[in-house]
């Protein structure tokens, strides 16, 4: 039994994704990493893509390859094209298509406004919505050329988004990453809405405060947790598990009438929780 009240259980489902072949973006560290090892755990064959920090891909893929499916790292910036192509088509080659793509990837490099650089401005936006356009443009052919495997999955193809709770709520001092998401949401509906005839699923996983290394700050510190929680009803932070387990989910069969939507992984941070006493 978990005992553990800041950590979710897995899903209890190894077949659930069971000769399916994933690729997880941005998958040797938080989110990425939780996501890349649960899709393994459900049966999948995953790629696990990385920028920089090989030996923590490695691990990871050590890790996926311990629940008896096939996994290899990539390194690859999704916000260049050509590294995206390659990305897909290396996957295409070794495994011999995609199934799953979980556009993970994406960074933080927060700024009051005023003091944002543009080149602040636009690695935020080139590796958080140019590198999810990319990687979904490549998936999206494969899944295109293949089609329907009735015994593999009743989708052609499976995207999941990796948004933010800032992709509705406002973000002072965080203009990049808040547009950068905003622009996920959209770019999430309108892909959901164009290939939804051809049997391709599109959804968006919304996280909210996820203990992770990109808000070590707002965890760190018990200043920081206790102001952290006061932002989330449910009162703990997230575990990357708490995500990944959605993720295995919206990936799977069992998902397959949710196309175009976004699940909010939040623990209730999207309630307006300055309302449950004020207003
Ligand atoms: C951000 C985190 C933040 C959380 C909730 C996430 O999308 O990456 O830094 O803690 O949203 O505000």
């Amino acid at each position: 039994m978990n005992t553990n009240p800041e950590r979710p259980p897995p899903v209890p489902v190894p077949e659930l994704l069971k000769g399916q072949k994933a690729l997880v973006t941005g998958a040797n560290s938080g989110i990425g990493k939780a996501t890349a090892i649960a899709l393994g755990r459900a049966g999948a064959d995953v790629v696990v893509n990385y920028a920089s920090d090989r030996p923590a891909a490695e691990a990871v893929v050590t890790e996926i390859r311990s629940h008896g499916v096939h996994s290899y790292a990539h390194q690859a910036d999704v916000s260049q094209e050509d590294q995206v192509t390659d990305l897909v088509s290396t996957m295409v080659d070794r495994l011999g298509t995609i199934d799953v793509l979980v556009a993970n990837a994406g960074l933080q490099r927060d700024a009051p406004t005023v003091e944002m650089t543009l080149e602040q401005w636009e690695k935020v936006i080139s590796v958080n919505l140019t590198g999810q356009f990319l990687c979904a443009r490549e998936a999206i052919k494969e899944f295109l050329r293949r089609g329907v495997v009735p015994e593999v999955s009743r989708a052609a193809g499976k995207i999941i988004c990796m948004s933010s709770v800032h992709q509705i709520i406002p973000w002072a001092g965080h203009v990049n990453y808040a547009s950068s998401k905003g622009g996920v949401a959209m770019l999430t509906q309108t892909l959901a809405q164009e290939f939804a005839p051809q049997k391709i699923r599109v959804n968006a996983i919304a996280p909210g405060a996820i203990k992770t290394p990109i808000n070590r700050s707002a965890w760190q510190t018990p200043e920081a947790r206790t102001a952290l929680l006061e932002l989330i009803p449910y009162r703990r932070i997230g575990d990357p598990l708490d995500i990944a387990n959605a993720a295995v989910v919206l990936a799977s069969d069992l998902c397959d009438y949710v196309v175009g939507t976004t699940i909010y992984v939040d623990g209730g941070m999207t309630l307006f929780p300055g309302f449950a006493t004020g207003g």
